[in-house]
């Protein structure tokens, strides 16, 4: 069994006070939900604040990039450890506006993936086909050569850290979802490549979330897809009613 994740990435929104206000709200919403994985990435300045605002709920904490050296002359990097340090159990790797606005390739994700496992992190790594890709048929050519590229060279005992999480670039923010099947076409064809790279076993057990226009009213039909496990919330986790409602998608 997997046990689902619903984790909200915050982008650039949000300071302390704002984050404060935010746990204060979700965590009455969610103390009573057992069965479901629950993560928030803020930026990294307010990765204590919420910390402690979550500290004894069942709410973890992720950042959403790292560098991959530990430490050195590197400014305005951060590292995986230090992410560690702040209270980090998970971390964003590969997210799409990081490919599109920062330079991010398969080679740095994979760096950064190895390096983040390394020093104990939980890693949500993203991947998704434009619309220009989808519309000329090439989404599987690239879902495979990104799972291939961000994977390489990892041990199999080091899949039991990485969460993939798939990302249709088209449907971040616009509003437009996949649709349920969509999305589980992709996710069965990402869990097929993960079974060709490493061992059915695992691609059973790694679990895969959807990413795009994530919302309270869409979340219970992508869940009950066989092979989405989760959901990689933006705009809509940004309100403690609707990401408390989406991680509540059961009730
Ligand atoms: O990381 C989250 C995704 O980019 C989805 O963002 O829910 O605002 O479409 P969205």
């Amino acid at each position: 069994m997997r046990t689902p994740i619903i984790a909200g990435n915050w982008k650039l929104f949000k300071k302390c006070c704002d984050a404060q206000d935010f746990v204060a709200k979700l965590i009455p919403l969610v103390q009573k939900t057992s069965d479901v994985e629950i993560v928030i990435a803020p930026v990294f300045t307010v990765l204590s604040t919420v910390k402690q605002a979550i500290a004894g709920s069942n709410i973890k904490l992720s950042a959403q990039d790292c560098f991959w050296e530990e430490e050195g002359a590197f400014t305005g990097e951060i590292s995986p450890g230090m992410l560690v340090d702040a209270g980090c159990s998970h971390v964003i790797i590969g997210h799409s506006e990081r490919r599109q606005y920062f330079g991010e390739t398969d080679e740095t994700v994979n760096r950064k993936i190895k390096a983040a496992i390394a020093a104990g992190l939980t890693v949500l790594f993203c991947i998704g086909e434009t619309l220009a890709e989808r519309e000329t048929d090439k989404t599987f050519e690239v879902l495979r050569t990104q799972v291939e590229n961000g994977l390489a060279g990892l041990a199999r005992d080091d899949l039991a850290k990485v969460v993939i999480a798939y990302e249709p670039v088209w449907a971040i923010g616009t509003g437009k979802t996949a649709t349920d099947e969509q999305a589980q076409v992709a996710h069965a064809f990402i869990r097929k490549v993960v079974g060709e790279l490493f061992t059915v076993q695992l691609a059973e057990a790694i679990r895969i979330l959807y990413g795009g226009s994530v919302k309270p009213e869409n979340v219970r039909g992508l869940m009950n897809q066989p092979d989405i496990d989760g959901a990689l919330v933006g705009g809509a986790s940004l309100k403690a009613d609707s990401f408390g409602a989406i991680v509540n998608y059961k009730a």
